[in-house]
């Protein structure tokens, strides 16, 4: 991740460390391993940005809410939402919108939003949105109220804007994110993001050993992905970097073995969150897109392969 200077009016806010970074390395969807609907979902808005649909009488797109299990690759899709649609990426850091003197953590936001709306068209990403979420009253913490009225500000400008600038929110603790967020007309659209099913699973083993510069045909793909069943893609980078340790300490190459040792070596987070994934999943049914296929949720516990229960 690189950040760059700023030296427009909002340059306190884009500086390094400030409320705002440009972030210039951007994954394509390619990087990504399955979340197909979503992907499919954020191609077809591409070109709801230009000219052309506000001519077509369309509004300008506010925005998407992921939600889902740590390490689905949320952020990494929130991040590739800006290479899709070409605009530059700014990453919201809102802990550090919060602070200060009485009265700051509202200005700190409005100034956010003019950087936003300097620097657009462009993607605002608020990234682990649930975390700023929880002091406010109606999650169970208490700030005098000031979480409730910066969320109230973001909220009324989310859904009054003007100005292209494409808000991508991720969560993954749904019970922190205040009820009028989800309102319909603050994002376009929320989508849930699961564990990957077999197929997934194949396909994110071969971005991540083709992205640490190996052939990924050297491996069999179909047993990883059986061996790796209920793993999320951050799980499963992490297993094969684990490999590549063991392999570089001995000044070698990684073997089949290396790889099946680090992943027994893993306890995924389906396992050790398994009643709060459960919980997350009741939750999603009905309210959210399933981005990961095109299978509504509702059909979702017809996918064992997907499934926690079928680690046990
Ligand atoms: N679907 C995927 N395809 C390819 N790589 C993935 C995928 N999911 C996760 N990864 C790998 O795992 C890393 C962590 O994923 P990411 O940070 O996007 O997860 P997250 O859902 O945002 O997790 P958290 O909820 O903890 O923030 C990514 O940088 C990527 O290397
Ligand atoms: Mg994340």
């Amino acid at each position: 991740m690189t950040r760059i200077w700023w030296r427009g009016k909002n340059a306190g806010t884009l500086k390094r460390g400030g409320l705002v970074e440009v972030i210039e390395a951007k994954p394509n969807l390619d990087d990504i391993g399955g979340l197909e609907c979503l992907k499919r979902w954020l191609s077809q808005r591409r070109p709801a940005f230009g000219a052309a649909a506000r001519d077509y009488g369309l509004p300008v797109p506010k925005g998407l809410l992921i939600v889902g299990i740590p390490g689905t690759g949320k952020s990494l899709i929130a991040k590739a939402t800006a290479s899709v649609l070409q605009l530059p990426l700014l990453r919201l850091d809102m802990g550090r919108v919060f602070g200060g003197i009485v009265g700051q953590s509202e200005a700190n936001l409005r100034s956010v939003i003019r950087t936003a709306e300097a620097v657009a068209p462009c993607v605002l990403w608020v990234d682990e949105l649930d975390k700023a979420c929880s002091g406010m009253a109606g999650s169970g913490g208490s700030d005098g109220g000031t979480s409730s009225r910066v969320f109230g500000s973001l909220l009324s400008w989310m859904q009054e804007k003007i100005k292209p600038v494409f808000v991508v929110a991720t969560a993954n603790d749904v019970s922190q994110l205040p009820p009028e967020l989800l309102r319909t007309g603050r994002f376009d659209s929320m989508f849930f993001v699961d564990l990957p099913d077999a197929k997934e699973r194949t396909s994110i083993w071969e971005i991540v050993i083709a992205g640490h510069h190996r052939d990924p045909r050297s491996c069999d793909l179909t047993a990883l992905s059986k061996e790796t069943e209920g793993f999320t893609g951050a799980e499963i980078e992490g297993a094969y970097r684990e490999a590549l340790h063991e392999a570089f300490a001995e000044g070698r190459e990684p073997t089949p073995d290396d790889i099946h040792t680090a992943i027994a070596a893993t306890t995924p987070v389906a396992k050790l969150m398994k009643e709060r994934i459960e919980a997350l999943r009741k939750w999603a049914k009905g309210r959210a897109r399933d981005a990961n296929t095109a299978t509504s949720l509702a059909d979702a516990t017809s996918r064992p392969s997907r499934r926690v229960q079928s680690m046990n």
